[in-house]
């Protein structure tokens, strides 16, 4: 009884059950909840902002991640080829084309950022990172450098490896470990953050809601954190959901994925907030956040050499399990179009992403930041162009799919009844509005 599509792109090769939620989850679960959400949190408003969050994220993001594991299982292929598998009209391939040209530019600088995470990780065991205590200095040392290039390196030859061992065994695996391991790993430094003297105040700012904070701004801020966070409009959940199995219930995939993403910003919210009050350093700063502010913070504390180092472990996981997601996503592509073998697409894939990523890893304060565009270095550029431009455009792409072009999306979703008509009012009315939204203000629109 299928309705449409067929095998996995990959055949045999698929996700179980559970490794789909975890794999899911992996993607969801990055430098989005451990790095970005504190920070934006702490600028937009503090536990009101982490309210509109919530809800952003149930309203709106469950029904759009829902359709783009519904199209990824209703096509049986790469963002590019399940559109077109779907629908005779060749645009929405196009669209889908955009979703993969996003990932790979999404990855070639989440890449660098995952890549400063391990160099501090290492830092941190070592020590070295509390020789001194200037850690403004620290960081623009070695962001001004070339070393970000041989993190990028490793992150990239990391995952490379586990994409060309495959969905089953090498995505489902890596995840499966990985994700239990973060779990275990925030608990232990939420436990060490909330003994700290003065921790409570931090759990005040963080949970106890001033609604008086909130402006337009932290609202849009708030939903675009949602989308992507989620891993929305990048083709990641549509490429997942090309491997999951047709008897699976997507929309308690869905809700599982989503709650795991919000647990894991909730965790990572009572460490951050708690250690930043306990020492007295304010957690506004900004993307430095982690990479200044914090190491202070473990510098001064009992243990803190390990404790630090556990930190940035935990983030070079969360880090590197979204990076795998984002890996298949062209990888899938190239597999396709070329009819080439998985470890070659995948290694090919990722040798080219660290070339494209290079001038990344070598404009943030380092030898290249001194071009710019618009006030923009390269990263900056990237960034922008992926996250403002290319995700909207890709959720949008997805929205509209689902709820006007593609007429059996209900049926591959599993979804009847009120259930049916509330996500189908979701993607037709509030979703592609509030995504408008989120891109008009991200062109700078509003002021
Ligand atoms: N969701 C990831 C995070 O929170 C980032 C991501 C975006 C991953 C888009 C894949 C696709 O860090």
């Amino acid at each position: 009884n299928q309705s449409s599509g067929g095998q996995p792109p990959t055949g045999a090769d698929h996700f179980s059950r559970s490794g789909f939620i975890f794999a899911a989850i992996g993607s969801a679960v990055g430098l989005g909840n451990m790095w970005k959400f504190p920070y934006i949190t702490g600028k937009y408003g503090g536990a009101a902002f982490f309210l509109l969050f919530v809800i952003f994220l149930v309203l709106v993001g469950l029904p759009v991640l829902l359709a783009e594991m519904t199209i990824g299982r209703g096509g049986r292929g790469s963002a590019y080829t399940s559109f077109r598998n779907l629908s005779k009209v060749k645009v929405w391939g196009t669209f889908g084309f955009l979703a993969i040209l996003g990932a790979f530019m999404i990855l070639s600088f989440y890449g660098v950022v995952a890549g400063w995470t391990l160099h501090y990780a290492f830092l941190s065991f070592t020590g070295s990172l509390f020789s001194s205590s200037d850690y403004g200095g620290t960081f623009a040392s070695f962001s001004g450098s070339y070393v970000p290039v041989f993190w990028l390196l490793v992150v990239m030859v990391l995952t490379g490896w586990v994409v060309a061992r495959g969905i089953s065994g090498g995505i489902e695996k890596f995840n499966k470990i990985l994700i239990p391991a973060l779990l275990v790993i925030l608990l232990v430094l939420m436990g060490r953050a909330l003994t700290l003297p003065g921790a409570m105040e931090g759990v005040r700012f963080f949970l106890k809601p001033d609604f008086s904070k909130l402006t337009a701004e932290s609202a849009l801020v708030a939903l675009g954190h949602a989308f992507f966070s989620l891993s929305l409009g990048m083709g990641t959940m549509l490429t997942y959901g090309a491997y999951v199995d047709r008897r699976q219930s997507l929309g308690g995939a869905a809700a599982a994925i989503g709650l795991g993403d919000l647990f894991y910003a909730l965790l990572a919210g009572m460490i951050i907030f708690p250690t930043s009050a306990a020492f007295a350093l304010k957690a506004d700063q900004g993307p430095s956040l982690i990479f200044v502010v914090l190491p202070a913070a473990f510098g001064a504390m009992p243990y803190g050499t390990f404790f630090g180092g556990l930190f940035f472990v935990l983030l070079a996981i969360a880090a590197l399990t979204s990076a795998v997601s984002l890996l298949e996503v062209p990888v899938i592509y190239a597999m396709e179009k070329w009819k080439l073998a998985r470890t070659k697409a995948a290694w090919g894939t990722a040798a080219l992403i660290f070339l494209v990523g290079i001038p990344s890893a070598l404009s943030v304060g380092g030898p290249l930041s001194r071009f710019t565009l618009g006030g923009k270095t390269y990263f900056d550029l990237l960034d922008f162009a992926a996250s403002n431009v290319l995700l909207p455009v890709g959720g949008l792409v997805v929205t509209l799919f689902t709820g006007y072009a593609w007429k059996k999306a209900g049926e591959e979703a599993g979804l009847t009844g009120p259930l049916y008509r509330i996500w189908l009012f979701v993607l037709r009315y509030v979703a592609p509005v509030m995504i408008l939204l989120i891109f008009l203000y991200s062109l700078g629109l509003f002021g």
